[in-house]
Protein backbone atom coordinates (compact mmCIF):
# COMPACT_ATOMS: atom_id res chain seq x y z
CA UNK A 1 0.00 0.00 0.00
CA UNK A 2 2.35 2.72 -0.94
CA UNK A 3 2.22 6.20 0.10
CA UNK A 4 4.17 9.29 -0.57
CA UNK A 5 3.53 12.54 0.85
CA UNK A 6 4.66 15.80 -1.09
CA UNK A 7 4.91 18.91 1.48
CA UNK A 8 6.34 21.69 1.40
CA UNK A 9 8.94 22.39 3.58
CA UNK A 10 9.76 26.20 3.79
CA UNK A 11 7.05 28.78 3.18
CA UNK A 12 5.40 27.20 0.08
CA UNK A 13 6.22 27.20 -3.49
CA UNK A 14 8.66 25.17 -2.96
CA UNK A 15 8.41 23.74 -6.09
CA UNK A 16 5.53 21.13 -5.11
CA UNK A 17 3.98 21.04 -8.57
CA UNK A 18 6.43 19.98 -10.63
CA UNK A 19 7.60 16.71 -8.25
CA UNK A 20 4.15 15.69 -7.86
CA UNK A 21 4.29 15.89 -11.66
CA UNK A 22 7.11 14.31 -11.77
CA UNK A 23 5.95 11.25 -9.57
CA UNK A 24 2.31 10.93 -10.81
CA UNK A 25 3.69 9.10 -13.65
CA UNK A 26 4.04 6.11 -11.47
CA UNK A 27 0.62 6.95 -8.96
CA UNK A 28 -2.91 5.82 -9.80
CA UNK A 29 -4.18 8.51 -7.26
CA UNK A 30 -2.68 12.06 -6.58
CA UNK A 31 -4.56 13.79 -3.29
CA UNK A 32 -4.99 17.63 -2.64
CA UNK A 33 -4.94 17.15 1.16
CA UNK A 34 -5.99 21.02 3.04
CA UNK A 35 -5.66 24.24 1.32
CA UNK A 36 -7.62 25.89 -1.55
CA UNK A 37 -6.85 27.74 -4.36
CA UNK A 38 -4.16 30.01 -2.23
CA UNK A 39 -1.97 27.87 -3.75
CA UNK A 40 -0.54 27.67 -7.29
CA UNK A 41 1.57 24.83 -8.04
CA UNK A 42 3.50 25.25 -11.26
CA UNK A 43 3.87 22.40 -14.08
CA UNK A 44 6.19 23.19 -17.22
CA UNK A 45 5.97 20.46 -19.60
CA UNK A 46 7.26 20.48 -22.71
CA UNK A 47 7.41 24.13 -22.57
CA UNK A 48 3.88 24.53 -21.80
CA UNK A 49 3.08 26.12 -18.43
CA UNK A 50 0.08 25.19 -16.34
CA UNK A 51 -0.56 26.87 -13.15
CA UNK A 52 -2.97 24.83 -10.74
CA UNK A 53 -4.24 26.28 -8.14
CA UNK A 54 -7.09 23.18 -6.82
CA UNK A 55 -6.63 20.60 -9.50
CA UNK A 56 -4.35 17.53 -8.67
CA UNK A 57 -1.14 18.27 -9.98
CA UNK A 58 -1.29 14.47 -11.53
CA UNK A 59 -4.17 15.82 -13.93
CA UNK A 60 -1.86 15.69 -16.74
CA UNK A 61 -1.86 12.25 -17.15
CA UNK A 62 -4.74 10.64 -18.49
CA UNK A 63 -6.23 8.08 -16.47
CA UNK A 64 -5.34 9.03 -13.24
CA UNK A 65 -7.76 9.69 -9.98
CA UNK A 66 -6.67 13.07 -9.38
CA UNK A 67 -9.06 14.16 -5.95
CA UNK A 68 -9.67 17.00 -4.14
CA UNK A 69 -10.16 15.43 -0.30
CA UNK A 70 -12.27 16.46 2.10
CA UNK A 71 -9.45 19.03 3.87
CA UNK A 72 -9.78 21.37 1.09
CA UNK A 73 -12.00 24.62 0.35
CA UNK A 74 -12.84 24.21 -2.78
CA UNK A 75 -14.38 27.63 -5.17
CA UNK A 76 -16.54 25.99 -7.17
CA UNK A 77 -16.03 29.73 -9.35
CA UNK A 78 -11.97 28.91 -9.15
CA UNK A 79 -12.96 25.12 -9.88
CA UNK A 80 -14.93 25.88 -13.30
CA UNK A 81 -12.27 28.23 -14.55
CA UNK A 82 -10.05 25.51 -14.37
CA UNK A 83 -11.52 22.93 -15.58
CA UNK A 84 -12.64 24.94 -18.64
CA UNK A 85 -9.15 26.00 -19.28
CA UNK A 86 -7.89 22.10 -19.00
CA UNK A 87 -10.48 21.32 -21.88
CA UNK A 88 -9.61 24.00 -23.81
CA UNK A 89 -6.38 22.78 -24.15
CA UNK A 90 -7.70 19.27 -24.64
CA UNK A 91 -6.36 18.23 -21.42
CA UNK A 92 -8.53 15.28 -20.26
CA UNK A 93 -10.01 15.84 -16.49
CA UNK A 94 -12.67 12.97 -16.58
CA UNK A 95 -10.50 11.48 -13.42
CA UNK A 96 -11.15 14.33 -11.11
CA UNK A 97 -13.00 13.56 -8.72
CA UNK A 98 -13.86 16.47 -5.42
CA UNK A 99 -15.16 14.89 -1.97
CA UNK A 100 -18.27 15.66 -1.17
CA UNK A 101 -17.18 16.86 2.24
CA UNK A 102 -14.87 18.97 1.07
CA UNK A 103 -16.22 22.54 2.29
CA UNK A 104 -16.96 25.08 -0.70
CA UNK A 105 -15.36 29.28 -0.43
CA UNK A 106 -19.17 31.37 -0.26
CA UNK A 107 -18.75 35.36 -1.78
CA UNK A 108 -18.82 36.30 1.22
CA UNK A 109 -15.55 34.37 2.62
CA UNK A 110 -14.25 36.51 0.33
CA UNK A 111 -15.59 39.71 1.13
CA UNK A 112 -14.48 38.92 4.99
CA UNK A 113 -10.97 37.95 4.00
CA UNK A 114 -10.76 41.52 2.09
CA UNK A 115 -12.43 42.75 5.05
CA UNK A 116 -10.19 41.57 7.48
CA UNK A 117 -7.03 42.32 6.14
CA UNK A 118 -8.02 45.95 5.62
CA UNK A 119 -9.21 46.17 9.41
CA UNK A 120 -6.25 44.69 10.63
CA UNK A 121 -4.01 47.88 8.65
CA UNK A 122 -0.23 47.70 9.29
CA UNK A 123 -1.21 44.45 11.17
CA UNK A 124 -2.74 42.77 8.16
CA UNK A 125 -1.31 38.95 6.75
CA UNK A 126 -1.00 39.39 3.75
CA UNK A 127 -3.43 36.80 2.78
CA UNK A 128 -4.56 35.77 -1.10
CA UNK A 129 -7.78 37.08 -0.13
CA UNK A 130 -9.42 34.00 -1.69
CA UNK A 131 -12.08 33.66 1.37
CA UNK A 132 -9.57 30.94 2.61
CA UNK A 133 -9.91 31.65 6.37
CA UNK A 134 -13.23 32.37 6.98
CA UNK A 135 -14.05 29.24 4.69
CA UNK A 136 -12.15 27.22 6.69
CA UNK A 137 -13.90 29.11 10.21
CA UNK A 138 -17.01 28.48 9.48
CA UNK A 139 -15.89 24.66 9.10
CA UNK A 140 -14.96 24.89 12.54
CA UNK A 141 -18.09 26.76 13.54
CA UNK A 142 -20.40 24.03 11.68
CA UNK A 143 -21.51 26.90 9.36
CA UNK A 144 -19.83 25.40 6.34
CA UNK A 145 -21.25 24.90 2.99
CA UNK A 146 -20.48 21.42 1.76
CA UNK A 147 -19.77 20.00 -2.04
CA UNK A 148 -22.99 18.20 -1.53
CA UNK A 149 -25.03 20.97 -0.18
CA UNK A 150 -24.57 22.06 -3.90
CA UNK A 151 -26.80 19.33 -5.10
CA UNK A 152 -29.75 20.46 -3.17
CA UNK A 153 -31.89 24.25 -3.58
CA UNK A 154 -33.38 23.38 -0.18
CA UNK A 155 -30.53 22.54 1.80
CA UNK A 156 -28.70 24.93 0.33
CA UNK A 157 -30.83 27.82 0.82
CA UNK A 158 -31.05 27.09 4.69
CA UNK A 159 -27.48 26.84 5.23
CA UNK A 160 -26.43 29.95 3.27
CA UNK A 161 -29.10 31.66 5.36
CA UNK A 162 -27.81 29.65 8.64
CA UNK A 163 -24.33 30.98 8.16
CA UNK A 164 -24.90 34.44 6.79
CA UNK A 165 -26.97 35.37 10.29
CA UNK A 166 -23.90 35.62 12.17
CA UNK A 167 -21.50 37.37 9.96
CA UNK A 168 -24.47 40.34 9.08
CA UNK A 169 -22.99 43.03 11.30
CA UNK A 170 -19.57 42.39 9.74
CA UNK A 171 -21.06 42.19 6.26
CA UNK A 172 -23.04 45.26 6.47
CA UNK A 173 -20.51 47.45 4.27
CA UNK A 174 -21.47 44.68 1.62
CA UNK A 175 -25.33 44.82 1.80
CA UNK A 176 -25.77 46.03 -1.52
CA UNK A 177 -23.18 43.43 -3.00
CA UNK A 178 -24.89 41.80 -5.31
CA UNK A 179 -23.25 38.91 -4.42
CA UNK A 180 -24.52 38.34 -1.11
CA UNK A 181 -28.50 38.24 -2.63
CA UNK A 182 -29.43 35.30 -1.12
CA UNK A 183 -31.43 34.30 -4.09
CA UNK A 184 -29.05 34.59 -6.91
CA UNK A 185 -26.45 33.58 -4.82
CA UNK A 186 -28.45 29.85 -4.05
CA UNK A 187 -29.06 29.49 -8.03
CA UNK A 188 -25.56 30.71 -8.93
CA UNK A 189 -24.04 27.62 -6.71
CA UNK A 190 -26.66 25.02 -7.40
CA UNK A 191 -25.77 26.00 -10.87
CA UNK A 192 -21.83 24.83 -10.01
CA UNK A 193 -23.22 21.66 -8.10
CA UNK A 194 -24.94 20.35 -11.16
CA UNK A 195 -21.53 21.31 -13.31
CA UNK A 196 -19.68 19.68 -10.65
CA UNK A 197 -22.10 16.62 -9.88
CA UNK A 198 -20.50 13.91 -11.88
CA UNK A 199 -17.05 14.77 -10.10
CA UNK A 200 -18.27 14.54 -6.84
CA UNK A 201 -17.67 11.29 -4.78
CA UNK A 202 -16.97 9.39 -1.66
CA UNK A 203 -13.23 9.97 -2.14
CA UNK A 204 -11.99 7.98 1.01
CA UNK A 205 -13.15 4.94 -0.45
CA UNK A 206 -11.33 5.54 -3.70
CA UNK A 207 -7.97 6.34 -2.11
CA UNK A 208 -8.92 3.60 0.38
CA UNK A 209 -9.48 1.06 -2.71
CA UNK A 210 -6.34 2.45 -4.33
CA UNK A 211 -4.02 2.08 -1.26
CA UNK A 212 -5.76 -2.11 -1.03
CA UNK A 213 -4.96 -2.70 -4.72
CA UNK A 214 -1.22 -2.09 -3.71
CA UNK A 215 -1.21 0.88 -6.45
CA UNK A 216 0.73 4.27 -5.66
CA UNK A 217 -1.16 6.90 -3.56
CA UNK A 218 0.52 10.87 -3.62
CA UNK A 219 -0.72 13.31 -0.97
CA UNK A 220 0.08 17.06 -2.52
CA UNK A 221 0.25 19.44 0.35
CA UNK A 222 0.07 22.91 -0.41
CA UNK A 223 1.72 25.48 1.31
CA UNK A 224 4.71 24.53 3.46
CA UNK A 225 5.40 24.00 7.09
CA UNK A 226 6.07 27.51 8.36
CA UNK A 227 2.18 28.36 7.05
CA UNK A 228 1.23 25.75 9.02
CA UNK A 229 -2.03 27.28 11.66
CA UNK A 230 -0.51 25.16 14.30
CA UNK A 231 3.41 25.19 13.65
CA UNK A 232 4.21 27.68 11.48
CA UNK A 233 4.73 31.47 12.52
CA UNK A 234 1.08 32.13 13.88
CA UNK A 235 -0.71 34.42 13.46
CA UNK A 236 0.77 35.18 9.82
CA UNK A 237 0.53 31.40 8.81
CA UNK A 238 -2.67 29.89 6.42
CA UNK A 239 -5.75 28.49 8.02
CA UNK A 240 -4.86 24.83 7.42
CA UNK A 241 -2.52 22.25 8.15
CA UNK A 242 0.32 21.83 5.51
CA UNK A 243 2.26 18.84 7.15
CA UNK A 244 1.96 15.30 6.21
CA UNK A 245 -0.18 14.56 9.47
CA UNK A 246 -3.14 16.43 7.56
CA UNK A 247 -2.60 14.30 5.14
CA UNK A 248 -4.45 11.44 7.00
CA UNK A 249 -7.20 14.04 7.70
CA UNK A 250 -7.58 15.90 4.92
CA UNK A 251 -7.49 12.36 2.48
CA UNK A 252 -9.44 10.09 4.93
CA UNK A 253 -6.19 7.96 5.71
CA UNK A 254 -4.72 6.22 8.59
CA UNK A 255 -1.05 7.14 9.50
CA UNK A 256 0.02 3.96 8.22
CA UNK A 257 -1.13 4.63 4.61
CA UNK A 258 1.90 7.21 4.28
CA UNK A 259 4.75 5.49 4.04
CA UNK A 260 7.16 8.31 3.20
CA UNK A 261 7.18 12.11 3.60
CA UNK A 262 9.25 14.13 1.06
CA UNK A 263 9.50 17.68 1.54
CA UNK A 264 10.37 19.94 -0.85
CA UNK A 265 12.31 23.20 -0.16
CA UNK A 266 14.51 25.65 -2.49
CA UNK A 267 17.68 25.77 -2.25
CA UNK A 268 17.15 28.66 -0.38
CA UNK A 269 13.83 30.36 0.83
CA UNK A 270 11.14 32.62 -0.06
CA UNK A 271 8.22 34.10 1.69
CA UNK A 272 5.23 35.70 -0.17
CA UNK A 273 3.19 37.93 2.52
CA UNK A 274 3.96 39.35 5.72
CA UNK A 275 5.43 37.75 8.95
CA UNK A 276 9.00 36.90 10.49
CA UNK A 277 11.66 35.60 8.16
CA UNK A 278 15.02 35.48 10.09
CA UNK A 279 16.74 35.03 6.67
CA UNK A 280 15.59 37.61 4.14
CA UNK A 281 17.60 39.54 2.46
CA UNK A 282 16.82 43.25 2.08
CA UNK A 283 19.83 44.04 -0.14
CA UNK A 284 21.01 43.25 -4.22
CA UNK A 285 21.47 39.81 -3.03
CA UNK A 286 18.14 39.40 -2.48
CA UNK A 287 16.78 41.37 -5.58
CA UNK A 288 19.57 39.30 -6.98
CA UNK A 289 17.89 35.80 -6.20
CA UNK A 290 14.10 37.27 -6.90
CA UNK A 291 15.25 37.94 -10.53
CA UNK A 292 17.37 34.61 -11.24
CA UNK A 293 14.42 32.68 -9.70
CA UNK A 294 11.43 34.42 -11.36
CA UNK A 295 10.61 35.03 -7.46
CA UNK A 296 7.15 36.21 -8.29
CA UNK A 297 3.77 34.58 -6.84
CA UNK A 298 1.67 31.82 -8.94
CA UNK A 299 -1.47 33.04 -7.50
CA UNK A 300 -1.22 36.53 -6.94
CA UNK A 301 1.49 37.65 -8.53
CA UNK A 302 3.19 39.45 -5.39
CA UNK A 303 6.75 40.05 -5.06
CA UNK A 304 8.43 37.25 -2.89
CA UNK A 305 10.51 37.86 -0.07
CA UNK A 306 13.78 36.43 -0.54
CA UNK A 307 16.60 35.27 1.97
CA UNK A 308 19.39 32.51 1.80
CA UNK A 309 18.78 28.47 3.49
CA UNK A 310 17.78 28.59 6.92
CA UNK A 311 18.96 25.33 8.59
CA UNK A 312 17.29 25.69 12.12
CA UNK A 313 14.08 26.50 10.13
CA UNK A 314 14.05 23.52 7.48
CA UNK A 315 15.42 20.88 10.88
CA UNK A 316 11.99 21.94 12.06
CA UNK A 317 9.76 21.77 9.61
CA UNK A 318 11.63 18.02 9.20
CA UNK A 319 10.70 17.36 12.53
CA UNK A 320 7.04 18.06 12.80
CA UNK A 321 6.46 15.97 8.95
CA UNK A 322 8.61 14.20 9.94
CA UNK A 323 10.52 14.05 6.54
CA UNK A 324 12.04 10.66 5.12
CA UNK A 325 12.99 12.40 1.81
CA UNK A 326 13.85 16.05 0.60
CA UNK A 327 13.86 17.13 -2.67
CA UNK A 328 15.86 20.52 -3.01
CA UNK A 329 14.70 23.09 -6.14
CA UNK A 330 16.11 26.04 -7.79
CA UNK A 331 19.72 24.53 -7.07
CA UNK A 332 20.37 26.25 -10.37
CA UNK A 333 19.27 29.90 -9.70
CA UNK A 334 22.09 29.76 -6.77
CA UNK A 335 24.77 29.45 -9.67
CA UNK A 336 27.17 32.57 -9.98
CA UNK A 337 26.82 33.53 -6.30
CA UNK A 338 30.78 33.65 -5.42
CA UNK A 339 29.75 32.31 -1.79
CA UNK A 340 26.87 31.19 -0.84
CA UNK A 341 25.68 31.60 3.33
CA UNK A 342 23.57 29.19 5.21
CA UNK A 343 21.92 30.22 8.60
CA UNK A 344 23.08 27.46 11.22
CA UNK A 345 21.71 29.48 14.20
CA UNK A 346 19.75 32.75 15.01
CA UNK A 347 20.64 35.71 17.23
CA UNK A 348 18.40 37.54 19.25
CA UNK A 349 18.34 41.45 20.14
CA UNK A 350 20.24 40.54 23.42
CA UNK A 351 22.86 38.66 21.81
CA UNK A 352 21.44 35.33 22.74
CA UNK A 353 21.98 32.84 20.02
CA UNK A 354 19.99 29.75 19.42
CA UNK A 355 19.27 26.58 16.92
CA UNK A 356 16.22 25.54 17.27
CA UNK A 357 13.53 27.47 15.15
CA UNK A 358 11.82 29.54 18.17
CA UNK A 359 8.24 28.68 19.43
CA UNK A 360 7.82 31.99 20.95
CA UNK A 361 6.38 34.49 18.48
CA UNK A 362 8.13 37.85 19.87
CA UNK A 363 11.75 35.96 20.16
CA UNK A 364 10.94 35.05 16.38
CA UNK A 365 10.00 38.30 15.55
CA UNK A 366 13.53 39.68 16.36
CA UNK A 367 15.69 36.37 15.49
CA UNK A 368 18.15 37.21 12.84
CA UNK A 369 19.79 34.39 10.97
CA UNK A 370 23.76 33.88 11.70
CA UNK A 371 25.42 32.09 8.73
CA UNK A 372 28.37 30.66 7.54
CA UNK A 373 29.88 31.03 4.50
CA UNK A 374 30.26 27.71 1.64
CA UNK A 375 31.55 28.20 -2.01
CA UNK A 376 29.21 28.68 -4.19
CA UNK A 377 30.04 27.95 -8.21
CA UNK A 378 29.73 29.29 -11.95
CA UNK A 379 29.14 26.88 -14.09
CA UNK A 380 25.56 26.86 -15.22
CA UNK A 381 24.11 23.38 -13.93
CA UNK A 382 20.58 23.77 -16.03
CA UNK A 383 21.63 20.94 -18.07
CA UNK A 384 23.12 18.18 -15.39
CA UNK A 385 20.94 15.23 -15.30
CA UNK A 386 23.49 13.09 -12.54
CA UNK A 387 24.87 14.10 -9.62
CA UNK A 388 28.71 13.87 -11.55
CA UNK A 389 27.56 16.50 -13.45
CA UNK A 390 27.37 18.91 -11.15
CA UNK A 391 30.64 21.23 -10.01
CA UNK A 392 32.11 20.17 -7.09
CA UNK A 393 30.87 23.05 -4.88
CA UNK A 394 27.20 22.19 -5.85
CA UNK A 395 27.75 18.44 -4.87
CA UNK A 396 29.21 19.65 -1.21
CA UNK A 397 26.31 22.16 -0.95
CA UNK A 398 24.03 19.22 -1.25
CA UNK A 399 25.95 16.89 0.87
CA UNK A 400 25.68 19.54 3.74
CA UNK A 401 22.80 20.68 3.85
CA UNK A 402 21.41 16.41 4.10
CA UNK A 403 24.44 15.77 6.92
CA UNK A 404 22.39 19.32 8.42
CA UNK A 405 18.95 17.81 8.41
CA UNK A 406 20.04 14.10 8.35
CA UNK A 407 18.03 13.56 5.95
CA UNK A 408 18.78 12.23 2.51
CA UNK A 409 18.38 14.08 -0.75
CA UNK A 410 16.75 11.98 -3.16
CA UNK A 411 15.80 14.83 -5.84
CA UNK A 412 17.42 17.92 -7.35
CA UNK A 413 15.73 20.32 -9.32
CA UNK A 414 18.01 22.39 -11.69
CA UNK A 415 15.41 24.28 -14.01
CA UNK A 416 11.68 24.35 -13.96
CA UNK A 417 11.05 22.35 -16.90
CA UNK A 418 10.02 18.14 -16.26
CA UNK A 419 13.16 17.10 -17.67
CA UNK A 420 15.32 19.26 -15.26
CA UNK A 421 15.91 17.19 -12.56
CA UNK A 422 18.82 15.24 -10.96
CA UNK A 423 17.69 11.85 -9.06
CA UNK A 424 20.17 11.62 -6.24
CA UNK A 425 19.27 8.18 -5.08
CA UNK A 426 16.15 5.94 -5.81
CA UNK A 427 13.03 6.20 -3.56
CA UNK A 428 11.72 2.51 -1.70
CA UNK A 429 8.62 3.31 -2.86
CA UNK A 430 8.87 4.31 -6.10
CA UNK A 431 10.88 1.73 -7.10
CA UNK A 432 8.50 -0.88 -5.31
CA UNK A 433 6.02 0.41 -8.05
CA UNK A 434 8.28 1.00 -10.91
P1 LIG B 1 4.60 25.20 -5.56
O1 LIG B 1 3.54 26.12 -5.07
O2 LIG B 1 5.38 24.59 -4.44
O3 LIG B 1 4.10 24.16 -6.52
O4 LIG B 1 5.63 26.11 -6.36
P2 LIG B 1 5.27 27.28 -7.42
O5 LIG B 1 4.84 26.66 -8.68
O6 LIG B 1 4.38 28.29 -6.81
O7 LIG B 1 6.68 27.99 -7.54
C1 LIG B 1 7.81 27.30 -7.94
C2 LIG B 1 8.38 27.99 -9.18
O8 LIG B 1 9.68 27.53 -9.40
C3 LIG B 1 7.60 27.69 -10.43
O9 LIG B 1 7.66 28.81 -11.27
C4 LIG B 1 8.37 26.51 -11.04
O10 LIG B 1 8.24 26.44 -12.46
C5 LIG B 1 9.77 26.88 -10.66
N1 LIG B 1 10.68 25.75 -10.44
C6 LIG B 1 10.43 24.55 -9.84
N2 LIG B 1 11.56 23.83 -9.73
C7 LIG B 1 12.55 24.60 -10.26
C8 LIG B 1 13.98 24.42 -10.39
O11 LIG B 1 14.55 23.42 -10.00
N3 LIG B 1 14.66 25.47 -10.95
C9 LIG B 1 14.05 26.61 -11.38
N4 LIG B 1 14.80 27.58 -11.91
N5 LIG B 1 12.73 26.79 -11.28
C10 LIG B 1 12.00 25.82 -10.69
P1 LIG C 1 1.54 27.07 -2.54
O1 LIG C 1 0.70 25.83 -2.41
C1 LIG C 1 3.06 30.69 -0.66
C2 LIG C 1 0.45 32.65 2.28
C3 LIG C 1 -0.12 34.02 1.93
C4 LIG C 1 -0.20 34.64 3.31
C5 LIG C 1 -0.62 33.46 4.18
C6 LIG C 1 -2.11 33.39 4.48
O2 LIG C 1 1.54 27.65 -3.90
O3 LIG C 1 2.89 26.86 -1.95
P2 LIG C 1 -4.20 32.67 2.99
O4 LIG C 1 -4.73 33.22 1.72
O5 LIG C 1 -3.81 31.24 2.93
O6 LIG C 1 -5.10 32.97 4.16
O7 LIG C 1 -2.84 33.52 3.26
O8 LIG C 1 -0.22 32.30 3.49
N1 LIG C 1 0.18 31.58 1.29
C7 LIG C 1 1.10 31.08 0.47
N2 LIG C 1 2.39 31.43 0.26
N3 LIG C 1 2.53 29.65 -1.32
C8 LIG C 1 1.26 29.26 -1.09
O9 LIG C 1 0.73 28.15 -1.64
C9 LIG C 1 0.47 30.01 -0.20
N4 LIG C 1 -0.82 29.93 0.22
C10 LIG C 1 -0.97 30.90 1.15
O10 LIG C 1 0.75 34.71 1.08
O11 LIG C 1 1.08 35.04 3.74
MG1 LIG D 1 2.91 28.10 -5.31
Amino acid sequence: MPGICIVGAQWGDEGKGKVVDLLAERADAIVRFQGGNNAGHTIIRDGEVFKFHLIPSGILYPGKRCIIGNGVVVDPHVLTDELDALKARKIDTSGLRISANAHVIMPYHLLLDTAGETKLGKLQIGTTRRGIGPAYADKAARLGIRMQDLLDEKILKKKITAALDPKRLSLRPYVKDPSLDLQSMTEAYLTYGHRLERHIADTARIVWDALDADRLVLYEGAQGALLDIDHGTYPFVTSSNPIAGAACVGAGVGPKDINEVWGIAKAYVTRVGAGPFPTELDDEIGEEIRRRGGEFGTTTGRARRTGWLDIPALRYASRINGLTSLAMTKLDVLSGFEKIKVCMTYSGPDGAEFSDFPYHQSVLHHARGEYIELDGWTEDITECRSPSDLPRAAVDYLAFVAEQLQVPIVLVGVGPGRDQVIWMQESAQLAAVA
